[in-house]
């Protein structure tokens, strides 16, 4: 087999909002592939990076009270952070805000200018006259043109979910500043997509047969007929203030934030080539023949199998071998929704302390090559998990180590008898029809196939090729069931009360050993921590996928400790709670068709500053100064604190989500500032009267208090 050179990429999280679980179904197959692929000895280079320019950025530092520069330095940390958490191994986690991605960003566009294909004419957009600035359609609300819902965004309603232009709106405003904003002309630039030379190189390029199927037939309802031409120009540019690159020679005119993203592949993995000394060239030049892969959501598709091949073709560089799209995450049948508990950040199941390789065991498990979305069943997950992992996989060893540690010193059998190599070898060398008689198979006679050697790690590794891990998985808990029925055939903790059956007992834990050493070298890249626990308990060298078809024998192995252990449902039930956000109202998610819309202008996550309101508006709240008379814990609540406030003329209870920062005894007798007029909410705990009001960035948490004198019950205003 000769050694493949490949470059994997997944695709640049947004600097501006969290990992979560949806997050990790595209790095953790990802990461699976790589693995796989390192275990079969290729030279493979995993890059990643945070994607860091746009508006939205550049308004949430700014909202924050810092640099952007501050703002992405501090989310690629905890990006990071969450990575390693789930054991996604880059071979490079770096930055689009880096010289390397300006440098090919400037070149790519460069060579695209001298080819004829930017070009530039006067775009008229609508402009917040207070803040100073265009505003990216997310960014303009009003009423929808249909249906006349209010606060609705510049792209979509979310009420009666008509798309329109920003200018259709019925009383724009801008979501940043709440001004009126005004229609005003600016000079932008394109890449001409409709060029002959984009349009009939796409064509090629998606109809080699290389995409998935389904992604194929998108690009070819993008693309159209061969007699028409679907595409228009590219609007490539955006004007200051806009935290990116600023464009070669165009003062005030910055490249907008999807030009310089996917080009942040190439600059992260130059990074990587400087620290490494790999040669640059060898895997982006033209006649390449390195392989090159991008792990994507579907939701990015059209960036990345149009704009994207279409730049690099006509800037001189090597397209894409394949593009690996995936679909969505669903948690229990439904979109992940905050006030479910089903918007689960990497960082809290991490907190709750579960077990990562639960989840990426259970993402294997219902991965395949295809763009459908895949779905979290929490009680399915526990099952699952349970019942396969550690039911059937680790419960071998567990079952055979504790006899070659106390009976035969830790060691190994020194040979077997030709039976039992046969089992062995039926398993993960030949391929052998098991169905056919598995009581023969487990004594280990049965006729070979008409196959060649090696078969069946081969098939095991051509699913994990084509990332159809579920059936990997599927095939590998089959040869498991073999394995434990073999187990249960021959009963080693009876052999061990029988007197003069050392020698069949040595065998049989030898055997059932060899085939959890076996297992393991398919189920690593998928569980890669748990594997290396394996390695120390068996005492081996880190193990490569050929590893699979040899035999451990007269080999000592270490005391056997607890390598995994099974879901708690209680667990589950914790992190479920623990996400859920019961103080606000829930914040809509934008829906599936939206997300598209959502990355013309990589929407924040979260509100940016809000909109300027009147004194009107603001009377409308009635704060009031409240005594905190009580303050207590509030059983299987993990954030919340039960209040008794004193406002003078009344009591009022008001579950607060400040346990993390506050011990309820230190609260009683303290004064602080509630908003009196908020409609109660009924909550799983009772009903909450109100609000209290407490400063916070994610990192700590401020309970608000008025100045000495003042009396429960006094308005604020
Ligand atoms: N910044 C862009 C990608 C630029 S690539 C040059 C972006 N960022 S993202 O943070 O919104 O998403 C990162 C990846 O995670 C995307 O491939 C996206 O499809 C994927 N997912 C985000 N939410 C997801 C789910 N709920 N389910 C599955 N994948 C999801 O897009
Ligand atoms: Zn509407």
């Amino acid at each position: 087999m000769s050694k493949r050179k490949i470059l994997v990429t997944s695709a640049l999280p947004y600097a501006n909002g969290s990992i979560h679980l949806g997050h990790l179904v595209e790095y953790i197959q990802t990461d699976i592939w790589v693995r796989f692929q390192k275990m079969q000895g290729h030279e493979v280079h995993y890059v990643c990076a945070d994607d860091t320019h746009g508006t939205p950025i550049m308004l949430r530092a700014q909202s924050e009270g810092i640099t952007p520069e501050a703002l992405i330095a501090r989310v690629q940390k905890e990006h990071e952070r969450d990575f390693a958490g789930f054991h996604v191994e880059f071979d490079n986690y770096y930055t689009t805000h880096s010289p390397e991605t300006r440098h090919y960003s400037e070149d790519i566009y460069g060579k695209l200018k001298t080819a004829g294909l930017i070009t530039s004419r006067a775009v008229e957009q609508f402009y917040d006259p207070v803040k100073q600035m265009f505003l990216p359609d997310r960014f303009i609300k009003g009423e929808c043109p249909k249906c006349g819902a209010k606060d609705q965004y510049g792209d979509n309603c979310e009420a009666c979910g008509a798309a329109y232009a920003p200018t259709d709106l019925k009383n724009p405003y801008s979501a940043v500043s709440g001004a009126v904003p005004v229609k005003k002309a600016s000079e932008h630039f394109f890449f001409k997509l409709s060029d002959s030379r984009c349009v009939d190189f796409l064509r090629a390029w998606t109809t080699s047969g290389t995409l998935q199927t389904e992604a194929a037939n998108k690009m070819r309802e993008w693309l159209g007929e061969a007699d028409e031409n679907k595409l228009s120009d590219w609007d490539i540019s955006r004007d200051a203030p806009y935290f990116g690159f600023e464009i070669p020679d165009a003062p005030g005119k910055y490249f907008y934030v999807w030009l310089d993203a996917p080009v942040g592949y190439m600059g992260s993995f130059r990074k990587l080539c400087n620290d490494k000394g790999i040669d640059f060239d060898e895997f982006w030049q033209k006649d390449s023949t390195a392989e090159l892969y991008h792990f994507i959501g579907k939701d990015i598709l059209y960036f990345h199998a149009l704009f994207w091949p279409a730049m690099l073709e006509n800037a001189g560089y090597r397209t894409p071998t394949n593009i690996y799209a995936h679909g969505f995450l669903t948690v229990n049948g439904e979109k992940m929704s905050k006030s479910r508990g089903t918007f689960i950040t990497a960082e809290s199941y991490l907190q709750q302390g579960l077990n990562p390789e639960w989840l990426r065991y259970y993402y294997a498990a219902k991965l395949n090559s295809t763009m459908e979305d895949i779905d979290l069943n929490l009680e399915d997950f526990a099952a699952r998990v349970n019942s396969d992992l550690v039911g059937k996989y680790i419960n071998l060893a567990s079952r055979a180590a504790g006899f070659i540690s106390k009976r035969f010193d830790g060691k190994l059998a020194a040979s077997l008898a030709p039976a039992r190599k046969c089992f062995l070898e039926g398993l993960f060398v030949k391929s052998v029809n098991i169905a056919r008689d598995p009581d023969e198979f487990i004594q280990g006679r049965f006729t070979e196939e008409d196959v060649p050697d090696g078969r069946r790690t081969k098939y095991i590794a051509d699913l994990y090729e084509q990332r159809k891990y579920g059936e990997a998985l599927r095939e590998i808990m089959y040869l498991t069931d073999i394995v434990n029925k073999f187990v249960d055939y021959y009963k080693p903790w009876e052999l061990a009360k029988q007197n003069g059956q050392d020698g069949e007992l040595h065998e049989v834990c030898t055997v059932i050993l060899n085939a959890f050493k076996s297992l393991t070298v398919y189920l690593k890249p998928v569980l890669p921590r748990l594997a290396k626990d394996v390695e120390a308990f068996l005492n081996i060298e880190p193990l490569v996928w050929e590893d699979a078809k040899t035999l451990l024998l007269d080999h000592t192995i270490s005391p056997y400790s607890h390598l995994i252990t099974r879901i708690d449902p209680k667990q589950i039930t914790a992190l479920v709670e623990a996400s859920t956000e019961s103080l606000k109202p829930a914040t809509p998610q934008p829906h599936s068709q939206q997300r598209h819309a959502q990355h013309q202008e990589n929407i924040v996550e979260t509100t940016t500053q809000p909109a300027t309101i009147s004194i009107d508006d603001f009377t409308k709240i009635d704060l009031r100064v409240a005594r905190i008379v009580n303050a207590e814990h509030v059983e299987g609540a993990d954030k919340l604190l039960k209040l008794t406030l004193d406002i003078g003329t009344e009591q009022r209870t008001v579950f607060a989500g400040i346990k993390s920062a506050y011990d309820p005894e230190k609260l009683k007798g303290r004064l602080t500032v509630m908003v009196a007029n908020l409609a109660p909410r009924k909550m799983k705990f009772g009903l909450s009267e109100g609000m209290v009001l407490a400063a916070g960035d994610g990192n700590g948490l401020y309970l608000l208090g008025p100045d000495e004198g003042a009396q429960p019950g006094m308005r604020i205003k």
